[in-house]
């Protein structure tokens, strides 16, 4: 990686830093050695211009709105690749070959049931438990039943952790529908592919067939495509985070769910169609909301828009949007709430409050109407969200593991703002 220096002034001494150059030329500081030669510390709240990590997964560029998975755009994978070999590039940096994609799927399919003992896990969840806390108490159990893959350091282990993550998350989360909806576990079946086991497993009933609708596969296939990995963001830096210390992969994807599950990331995807509903129950006129999204006293915001990256569209909400007209010209549906997405889009495009801030749609605001279309339950959409999110999660996993020159455990500093040193005051004296 080819370097430039740049030089700081503190206080009356001057200091050199290496400036590191990524492969589409952005450049950043390298500061791991700052404090050692300076003996200040950097804050940024947030992490909003502090770079974690080198990483060679996924690229963004949010001022032009560019996604790519190892170097393809989004548009060519969503276009031309599955699920499943979106899964292996992203995990193993290239596209599979026939055969390398056939043994990877041959792999997932023989772990995709559930130890038989962890039903009893969801039958003592109430009928009200939220789709996200089960999956996250779920996942954590692997490391309960699953216990001969637990080392990272050890290649075999890591191997059987990620084939085992990636095949028992879609069964997972169609039990955890199940259970909320008080049916028999659907268990998954070798003849299908993911998108089709996994249709079945959520609205299959044992007493008759279920063949899943061909559009509905397509366009899940597309959805867990558009959200199988978006750098660092919070639940994937939440995986690394956990996943430093050395912990199992299990553990580490359980503390990527509950990060996801936050309504500032992925559980934007309820909370946008819960927007959408409210709006259009209240006849459907914007002004108050979008007022209310600019009132900087009212914490208000238009979810599903807006981005700590992209300052432009992003790419993968117009894919989606793209899904959803296909989808309801194709089933003849109708979509009220739709219709109001693209009109609160809209209005707030040509808003001079969303301009200046460059808020626009993201992968959030229609993903829920398609989830909608196809019978799955509010509840259940941050589950699609991780279920498709997964790859990434054991991509950026795995590459902190193999990282060149060996993984820390990462430790941020801190500035500390609290009392100086005080005297202590005995009870009998507060
Ligand atoms: C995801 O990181 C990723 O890559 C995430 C993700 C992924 O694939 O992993 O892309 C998935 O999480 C998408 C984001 C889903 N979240 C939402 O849709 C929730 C609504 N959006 C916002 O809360 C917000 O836009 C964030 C959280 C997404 C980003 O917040 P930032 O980067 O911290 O920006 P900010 O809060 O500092 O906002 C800057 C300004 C502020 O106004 P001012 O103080 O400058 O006056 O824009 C305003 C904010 O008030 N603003 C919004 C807004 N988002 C930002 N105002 C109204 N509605 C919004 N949605």
């Amino acid at each position: 990686m080819s370097t430039e220096t740049s030089k700081i002034t503190l206080g009356d001494e001057n200091f050199e830093l290496p400036i590191l150059v990524g492969t589409e030329g952005e450049r950043a500081i390298d500061i791991s050695k700052f404090r050692g030669s300076t003996g200040y510390i950097t804050l940024d709240d947030g992490y909003a211009n502090t770079g974690a990590t080198l990483s060679g997964i996924t690229y963004i560029d949010g001022e032009k709105g560019v996604l790519r998975y190892r170097g393809y755009s989004i548009e060519e994978i969503a276009e031309r690749c599955d699920y499943t070999e979106t899964a292996y590039l992203l995990i193993y940096g290239e596209l599979p070959s026939g055969d390398e994609l056939e043994e990877f799927r041959r792999n997932i399919r023989m772990h995709s049931l559930l130890h038989e003992g962890m039903k009893t896990i969801f039958a003592g969840f109430p009928p009200d438990a939220h789709p996200m806390a089960i999956l996250s108490s779920v996942v954590g159990a692997l490391a309960i039943y699953c216990p001969d893959a637990l080392e990272p350091s050890n290649p075999q282990h890591m191997e059987l952790a990620i084939y085992r993550m990636l095949a028992k998350m879609p069964t997972i989360a169609a039990f955890s529908y199940k259970q909320s909806i008080g049916q028999p576990f659907i268990y998954p079946r070798n003849d299908l592919n993911y998108c089709q086991n996994f249709l079945r497993m959520m609205f299959g009933v044992p007493s008759e067939e279920y063949v899943a609708d061909p559009d509905f596969v397509d366009a899940l296939n597309l959805l867990l495509i558009l959200h199988a990995d978006h750098g660092q963001n919070c639940s994937t830096s939440t995986v690394r985070m956990v996943g430093s210390s050395t912990v199992n992969l299990y553990s580490s994807v359980s503390a990527g769910i509950c990060a996801l599950w936050g309504a500032l990331h992925g559980g934007a995807n309820e909370a946008c169609i819960n927007m959408l509903e409210e709006i259009h129950a209240a006849g459907g006129r914007l002004g108050k909301y979008i007022d209310r999204a600019k009132d900087p006293n009212d914490d208000y915001r238009l979810m599903g828009f807006g981005h700590r990256v992209y300052k432009n569209y992003d790419p993968r909400a117009k894919i989606i949007k793209e899904i959803c007209h296909r989808l309801m010209k194709k089933h003849g549906m109708e979509n009220s709430i739709f219709e109001l997405a693209q009109e609160l889009e809209e209005v707030a495009l040509s808003d001079s409050y969303f301009i200046e801030r460059k808020l626009y749609p993201n992968v959030d605001f229609y993903s829920g109407i398609i989830y909608s279309l196809m019978g799955i339950p509010k509840q259940m959409f941050t589950v699609l969200f991780a279920l498709g999110r997964l790859p990434g999660w054991i991509a950026h996993w795995r590459e902190m593991h193999l990282a060149p020159g060996g993984m820390k455990i990462h430790r941020p500093r801190q500035l500390y703002t609290g009392s100086a040193q005080r005297k202590f005051v005995p009870l009998i004296k507060r």
